[in-house]
């Protein structure tokens, strides 16, 4: 689901001060931005985004991009790359090379990652039925492009109004606004020890989905 619990939206700073105040415009953060010549020993922040983003093509997108330092700096070391800067605050965005978006990071839509070929069966939590399989692959094909804005469904086996995210996937399914891909894996499934070191070191938990297409 799209919309933030009160626990979430607690957790983060209230969004009118960001576009209100903080980062209405670039002043405050320009005037952070500027400290960084006396940093000592001195890093390279946007020639590090460079050197990561080395094996990268086509587009980029710059997820709160302020006043778009990053952005300039790949325009110059990258000028093949398509990048596009989204920040919550429309003002911070006054001269950020274009393309750029209005867009609160936390309203992304959800892409499905699916296990592909994997996938023996989807089946409903509330009355333990099997889902159709042409109704998930046409809910797949539906989506494909745009992703999900919302999770909230109707499952056709009890008509229960649940989320896609709960129903029983085999083998696992999820929805999610950022993946990490292995591919070509050559190894065994993560332990669930694994993936909890994992989603610590990400501060959010994670969920494997072992795909073959
Ligand atoms: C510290 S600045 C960093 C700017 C830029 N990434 C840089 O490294 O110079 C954080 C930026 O994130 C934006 N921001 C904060 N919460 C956001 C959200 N939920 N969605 C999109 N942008 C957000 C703020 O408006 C601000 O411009
Ligand atoms: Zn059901």
């Amino acid at each position: 689901m799209t919309s933030n619990t009160s626990q979430q939206d607690a957790a983060v700073t209230d969004k009118g001060l960001l576009v209100g105040s903080a980062y209405a415009d670039d002043r405050h953060l320009a005037a952070r931005q500027s400290i960084y010549q006396w940093q000592q020993p001195r890093y390279d922040l946007p020639g590090i985004v460079t050197t990561e983003l080395a094996q990268v093509h086509g587009t980029v997108l710059d997820i709160g991009c302020g006043n778009g330092k990053l952005i300039t700096r790949l325009h110059r070391d990258r000028p093949d790359l398509r990048v596009v800067g989204t920040d919550i605050s429309a003002g911070i965005l006054h001269d950020v090379p274009r393309p750029v978006a209005v867009a609160d990071a936390q309203a992304l839509p959800f892409a499905v990652v699916d296990c592909g070929v994997n996938l023996e069966r989807v089946t409903c939590p509330h009355c333990g039925g099997s889902l159709d399989t042409d109704w998930w692959s046409d809910l797949l094909e539906e989506h494909a492009e745009s992703g999900f804005t919302t999770l909230v469904t109707e499952v056709p086996c009890c008509g229960t109004a649940t989320s896609l995210d709960a129903l029983d996937y085999d083998w696992p399914c999820g929805f999610a606004r950022f993946e990490i891909a292995v591919w070509n894996p050559e190894r065994r499934w993560f332990s669930a020890e694994d993936l909890t070191a994992l989603g610590d070191v990400l501060g959010h938990p994670v969920r494997q989905i072992r795909a073959h297409i």
